[in-house]
């Protein structure tokens, strides 16, 4: 990379790491922009100096991995970190530049491809001019921030007599399975997971390892002894694929929640999620993150009342070189 464009990365990550601080306290203090696919994108402001940079990422998830669940298996990406709060004619420069790089790649036109970039959710300056570029809002990282002081009473009864709380183990293999795949199918029809072949043997195999670790990081609620939901947090050290997208200390991923259709709206789902909050306070936890499909009907409000919103945005179309 010429030393003029490294400067400017510099400059600009200080720029937009400063701007991120004033819109939303739960992003990242840095940001960061990753090494693409070639020189990073440029755009130019009206006194003639970078206002904007973005990389494009390509990404091919091999088939017969967990990963291709969720999402296509060729991924373009664009990190784009823009220096203006009004980011709207940057971006749409960038955006433009991008439309232009994904059509001359081959392969970019076929199914299961997809053009990405995941947006500050309070970064409002940006939304007309995705809509603008055909991207659509398919899936929100949700952050919650442990509460400050005691962590509280720590788990206990739900206040309902017939539920009961308990960790997952091994022995639940088949039921936790049956709940993570229901969360997968359901994800299914707003786009934001896609069943493939070999999904339901690789969440098998993962939810077995999973169900191996103690300390339990997974829960069940019984009614009358019959499981009806499940929750279910990825460890620290499994975390960190996605804690870089929120502020510094001990995050979390909280990866499934599911109730039985029969049984939702009757107080599994809050028993279920507060008892793994107590637990996560007393194990030392700061922040929890976790994804809903933005056009799920149930997660979104369910969510808010536990006490998450949104941080991010994953903006997408399909496939890649549909970008307008
Ligand atoms: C989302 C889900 C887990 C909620 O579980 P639930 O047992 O139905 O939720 P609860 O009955 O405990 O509701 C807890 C609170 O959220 C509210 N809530 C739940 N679903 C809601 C909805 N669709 N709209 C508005 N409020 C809702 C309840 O009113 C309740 O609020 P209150 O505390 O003021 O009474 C359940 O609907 C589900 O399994 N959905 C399918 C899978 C899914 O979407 N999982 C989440 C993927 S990210």
């Amino acid at each position: 990379m010429p030393w003029v464009v490294r400067d400017a990365v510099d400059e600009i990550n200080r720029a937009v790491g400063r701007r991120w601080q004033g819109l939303d306290r739960l992003l990242p203090p840095r940001a960061e922009l990753p090494e693409g696919c070639a020189a990073p994108l440029v755009t130019t402001g009206a006194n003639g100096r970078p206002a904007g940079l973005a990389s494009c990422r390509h990404e091919h998830v091999p088939a017969g991995t967990l990963n291709q669940t969720w999402g296509t298996a060729h991924r373009f990406s664009l990190i784009a970190r823009l220096r203006e709060a009004d980011t709207s004619a940057a971006l749409d420069d960038l955006l433009g530049q991008w439309r232009d790089h994904l059509a001359g790649l081959p392969g970019t036109g076929v199914d299961d491809t997809a053009a990405m970039i995941t947006w500050p959710a309070r970064d409002v300056s940006g939304v007309n001019t995705l809509l603008r570029h055909g991207l659509q809002p398919i899936t929100v990282i949700a952050v919650r921030p442990a509460r400050p002081g005691p962590a509280g009473p720590g788990p206990g009864p739900t206040g309902d007599e017939s539920l009961v709380i308990r960790e997952a183990g091994p022995a639940d293999l088949d039921t936790v399975t049956e709940f993570e795949m229901g969360v997968i199918r359901y994800d299914a029809l707003f786009g934001a997971a896609i069943l493939r072949p070999a999904t339901e043997e690789l969440v098998r195999a993962e939810t077995q390892a999973a169900l191996a670790a103690r300390p339990a990081w997974a829960w069940l609620a019984e009614r009358d002894g019959e499981p009806v939901g499940l929750v279910h947090v990825q460890p620290p050290g499994q975390s960190r694929w996605i804690t870089g997208m929120t502020r510094a200390g001990v995050t979390v991923y909280l990866q499934t929640m599911f109730v039985r259709p029969g049984e939702r709206g009757r107080g599994v789902g809050a028993a279920l999620v507060r008892h793994a909050h107590a637990v996560l306070a007393a194990r030392g936890v700061d922040t929890t993150l976790l994804h809903y499909a933005q056009m799920n009907p149930l997660s979104g409000p369910f969510w808010n009342r536990m006490g998450y919103r949104p941080l991010w945005t994953g903006w997408e179309v399909r496939p890649a070189a549909s970008l307008r």
